[in-house]
Formats: C-alpha cells, structure tokens, sequence
C-alpha cells in the first residue's frame, strides 16, 4: 500500500498506483483466460466482484481460488441467451445496489476459412462476442447516467485492427465490438464514464480450444502462437493498468504489433505475411 491506494507489481517494479479497492466490478467471461486472470488480480486489490460466463461450476471453482476480494457473487449467464440479458443485468446491479467497472471478456474464436463456414457459425461468434456485450452495455447506461459514473472496458483483440486468415467471423465481431465501443468514446454524452479499449495479440488460454470450425464444433487444439503468447497474469496487469488510468485504447502484444504496423505502412507485405503466417493454421 502506498498512500492508501494499492499498487501493482510487474517484474518486482511498481507500474502505477491501481486503486481498485471496493470497487463493484464485473467480470464477464470470468470463467477462465484473461476474465479469471483479471478476478485473481482484482480480488488482490480488494475489489467487490460479480463473476459471469456459463458455467456455474467453473465460476465456483474460480471464487475459491480468489484471495482477498471484499465480495464475490456469481451470476452465471449466457450471452447469446438476449432475451434473459435484462434479468441478468438487473440481477447483477442488485448485487451490491450498482456498478463502477464493467468487463466484456467473453468471447468465442474461429478457426476455419471463410468458404468453409456456415453461416450458424457467423451468428454465434457475432452473438458471443459483439450482440452480447452490445446489449448489456445498452442496458447499463442508463444506471451509469443515474449514478454519474461508469467505465466499461471491451476485451477485443488485434483481429479488430485488421484483417487475419481462419478468422473471418471472429474479426467481424472484434471490429464492430471496436466501432461501437469507439463511438461511445467520441459521442461522449456521459459525465464520468469511460471505455477502455483492449486490443491483445496472443495471450497464453486455450481460447483455440473452443474456438469454432466451419461447422460449429470446437477445434480442440492448442494453437503454438497462443501456447507460447502473453502470460495471463501479465495481461492482466498491463489491462488494470489501462482501467486505472483510463485509457481509451491499448494494444497487448508482442510481434504481431509489427504486422498491425505494416498494413499502415507497408500493406503488401501484411497482407503476404498474414496470409503466411494465418494460413498455416489449416
Ligand atoms: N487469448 C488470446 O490470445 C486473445 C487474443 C485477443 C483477444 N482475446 C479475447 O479475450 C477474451 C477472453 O478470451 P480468453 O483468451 O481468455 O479465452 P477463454 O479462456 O476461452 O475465455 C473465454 C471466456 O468467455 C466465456 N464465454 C464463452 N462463450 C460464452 C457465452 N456464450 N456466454 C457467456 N460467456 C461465454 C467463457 O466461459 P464459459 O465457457 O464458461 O461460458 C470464458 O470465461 C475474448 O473476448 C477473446 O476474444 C483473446
């Protein structure tokens, strides 16, 4: 503790002054990956959770390994389920009477080209990863306008900054999950409120391991980038740091930052070292 506010720490040095300490904050897809990565590391700084995602047994398991968090209630949801989003959303206000911080961090992959998909599979990954955290923020902005504060932090990905192979659909979802969120931020009709965009490269989860195929059954393997991508805990760091600080945008990568940087500088060589690189997943 330094000066009442909690710190983090990265490499033994402090990134910054994180003051997460009762703070209501729900976690969206907390189940596991970065979500779960972010619970551990708020419920550290003390934070009140309220932890998402299908799974009620998966949840459970997460709220015993959290060490120190001031509350934790789970409020298990599916985010394709639209029609149940409005109980879940007042489920999850009643919890503690509101929320400071919400964070979209379900998401579902793909892993098949875009000739081989059907279109089910566009839907789901649209429904998961775009329709879902559209519509609960839809309904969270009014409570955020009532209590004159909110800030919602979207989990996208560099897939929402370009164009990938094997990825159609999930870079559909992750550029309109970016182009709403990043309206929100130009619009600006809320005092006090915020959005964090986060856009990682590879981060060590097994997010290829539900991803979808073509035809909507998972692809079950462990990709090599992601296997060898970010430690979660590093992630979710470098994402709390972002909230606190209240950053609109923040890239979480390593080499794939290059290639984001070639479609703006050099665009014949992202696109002959995307197609390379994306391709060799078939
Ligand atoms: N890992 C990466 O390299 C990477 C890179 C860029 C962006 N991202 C983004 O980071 C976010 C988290 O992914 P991750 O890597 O941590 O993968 P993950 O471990 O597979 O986490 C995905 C989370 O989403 C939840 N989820 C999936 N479908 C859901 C649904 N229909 N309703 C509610 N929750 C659902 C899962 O829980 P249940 O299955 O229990 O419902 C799980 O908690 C995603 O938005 C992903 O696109 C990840």
């Amino acid at each position: 503790m330094i000066n009442g506010k909690c710190v983090a720490l990265r490499h033994g040095q402090i990134i910054g002054n994180m003051n997460f300490e009762h703070k209501v904050i729900w976690i969206i897809g907390a189940s596991s990956g970065i979500g779960a990565g972010l619970a551990k590391a708020l419920a550290v700084q003390k934070a009140r959770l309220i932890i998402t995602s299908r799974e009620y047994a998966a949840l459970r398991s997460l709220e015993a390994q959290l060490e120190g968090h001031t509350g934790c209630m789970i409020l298990p949801a599916d985010m394709t389920d639209n029609t149940a989003l409005t109980q879940v959303v007042a489920h999850a206000i009643s919890a503690y009477g509101h929320i400071d911080i919400v964070i979209h961090s379900a998401g579902v992959g793909q892993r098949s080209l875009a000739i081989d998909t059907q279109l089910s599979v566009y839907h789901q990954l649209m429904n998961v990863n775009f329709f879902g955290p559209l519509t609960i923020t839809q309904y969270l902005l009014p409570h955020f306008k009532r209590q004159g504060h909110g800030h919602v932090v979207a989990i996208s990905s560099m897939s929402g900054l370009m164009g990938f192979p094997m990825r159609s659909g999930y870079v559909a979802s992750k550029h309109a999950l970016k182009g709403y969120f990043e309206t929100l931020q130009v619009e600006h009709t809320l005092n006090n409120f915020y959005v964090t965009i986060v856009s990682p490269g590879r981060i060590k989860t097994g997010l290829s391991l539900s991803a979808l195929t073509g035809d909507g059954a998972p692809y079950d393997k462990m990709d090599e980038g992601q296997l060898n991508g970010i430690p979660v805990n590093e992630c979710a760091v470098k994402i709390l740091t972002a909230i606190s600080r209240k950053k609109k945008h923040v890239i979480i990568a390593r080499s794939e930052r290059l290639l984001y940087w070639l479609r703006i500088l050099l665009p014949p060589a992202y696109y002959r070292i995307a197609r390379k690189r994306g391709m060799g997943n078939q």
